[in-house]
């Protein structure tokens, strides 16, 4: 079965705590909080998430399955890991060789917390293979990081099949999880391409229904 994270990037913010609770109710299995800091990708996320899973710690019982497009990964390892987050995630694009992803992957598995590790769409899946032993989930950005409702990018789909035939090829337990552009209209084939996890924003917060839409996007 297939889970769904939403995200809460593009909600408008006089009404989130409406929409967090709408969505609780809609069947989502996370909420994916985009964490961005203004230098790993233009926009700065980290005040308005922070109130964001205040918010939800106090009004919902959903994991967090946090998203880290941020440069100093350790220090918001270390910020909002008191959120007690399901998964944190941070981009193989900023760290600094195998001794750092390494280090990494052990501060967050020391507070007991899933790691994944994303890779952006231009960076190959090879980039991230010799860690998947290591780790819970590869994220495969399906958009450029850094801001909501953008249009999925087609040529990430043959990666996610492509890390999907590895995965099961070494008999590896890392579950894929895809995240930028999501809708009704292309989960299907994320999910034939081997995706167990899938992010949507937009498509879950412009629905007329949230839980139809959920519905649809994890059948
Ligand atoms: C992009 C974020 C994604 C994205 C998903 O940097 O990581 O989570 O906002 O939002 P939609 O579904 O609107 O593309
Ligand atoms: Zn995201």
């Amino acid at each position: 079965m297939v889970e769904v994270g939403a995200t809460l990037l593009n909600a408008e913010n006089e009404n989130v705590i409406k929409t967090i609770y709408n969505l609780e109710t809609s069947g989502i299995d996370y909420f994916h909080i985009d964490l961005m800091d203004g230098k790993f990708v233009e926009n700065n996320t980290t005040e308005r998430m922070r109130e964001y899973c205040e918010y939800i710690n106090s009004i919902s019982n959903l994991p967090l399955d946090m998203h880290l497009m941020v440069e100093d990964i350790e220090e918001y390892i270390k910020s909002f890991s008191i959120f007690e987050p399901n998964i944190i995630t941070f981009h193989i694009e900023a760290t600094k060789g195998k001794e750092d992803v390494m280090k990494l992957i052990k501060q967050i598995k020391e507070y007991n917390i899933k790691v994944g590790i994303a890779i952006s769409p231009n960076t190959k899946i090879e980039e991230i293979l010799e860690y998947l032993p290591y780790i819970h989930i590869a994220l495969v950005m399906t958009v450029e990081p850094g801001k909501g409702g953008q249009k999925l990018i087609e040529s990430t789909i043959k990666k996610v099949e492509n890390l999907n035939k590895y995965i099961s090829d070494s008999k590896l337990e890392v579950d894929i999880e895809v995240d930028g552009g999501i809708n009704d209209k292309n989960a299907d084939t994320l999910k034939k391409a081997g995706a167990n996890i899938i992010v949507a924003g937009t498509s879950i917060l412009k629905s007329k229904d949230y839980k139809k839409m959920v519905d649809k996007l994890k059948k």
